[in-house]
């Protein structure tokens, strides 16, 4: 395995719901293994344990809930998301955005429980607050180029390298992430150079004709 890192963030898309998310997991799984790249998926909620029980590959919540177990209603306990079979968890999105008190906390509560914390961010003074709290990755993605297929590490590569930079400087044992926008193997290639250690994407491969296909391609250049 290298040491890349991809991870596919199902988010709502019809096409990786529920059984969708279990057929995109499998070409994950298979891309995978003839690669030797790490490939994690972020489905649902509701689909963690589907996917993480068919699939054998690092399956990622799309966030939870720094609540503990007891009188909480409505939240994504942790336990819950960890017996679901989930490894790690997207925390923060420009999609779903937290205070940073909320993704200290959810930091903690991930790691007190074992789960890896990849936060997400939005630029690169965000990036460097959540350098400062510790996660195992920050994902910089400008929420502009979100879903629009121009991708971040050709479009804006200054918040990519600024990112990498930042976070070296307040906490060297974290590493880079860039997403918004990659679909094919030059952006990840191009990702790479710029110090990131990987993507986390997902209209590209879920929303793709072929999903394999899709994802066979962006391994292709590394
Ligand atoms: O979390 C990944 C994401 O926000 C990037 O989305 O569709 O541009 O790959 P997309």
């Amino acid at each position: 395995m290298s040491s890349t890192l991809i991870v596919l963030n199902l988010k709502t898309y019809l096409e990786g719901t529920g059984e969708g998310a279990v057929k995109v997991a499998q070409a994950c799984k298979e891309v995978a293994d003839n690669s030797g790249i790490e490939i994690g998926v972020a489905p649902q909620f509701c689909d963690i344990y589907r996917v993480a029980s068919q699939v054998d590959l690092p399956v990622y919540s799309q966030s939870l809930d720094p609540v503990g177990a007891g009188s909480f209603t409505g939240h994504a306990f942790v336990q819950s998301i960890k017996d679901a079979g989930a490894v790690g968890t997207l925390i923060n999105h420009s999609e779903c955005r937290l205070t940073l008190a909320n993704i200290d906390a959810s930091i903690t509560t991930a790691r007190d429980a074992g789960l890896k914390t990849v936060v997400c961010t939005n630029n690169v003074a965000t990036s460097a607050a959540a350098a400062a709290l510790g996660p195992d990755y920050v994902a910089v993605e400008p929420p502009e180029l979100i879903g629009s297929g121009i991708p971040v590490s050709k479009a804006d590569p200054g918040v990519v390298t600024g990112s990498v930079d930042a976070v070296k400087r307040i906490n060297p044992a974290v590493q880079v992430l860039c997403g918004a926008g990659i679909s094919k193997g030059e952006d990840l290639a191009a990702a790479l150079e710029l110090g990131s250690v990987g993507v986390l994407l997902a209209s590209g491969i879920v929303k793709a004709a072929d999903p394999k296909a899709a994802l066979d391609d962006l391994v292709s250049k590394v």
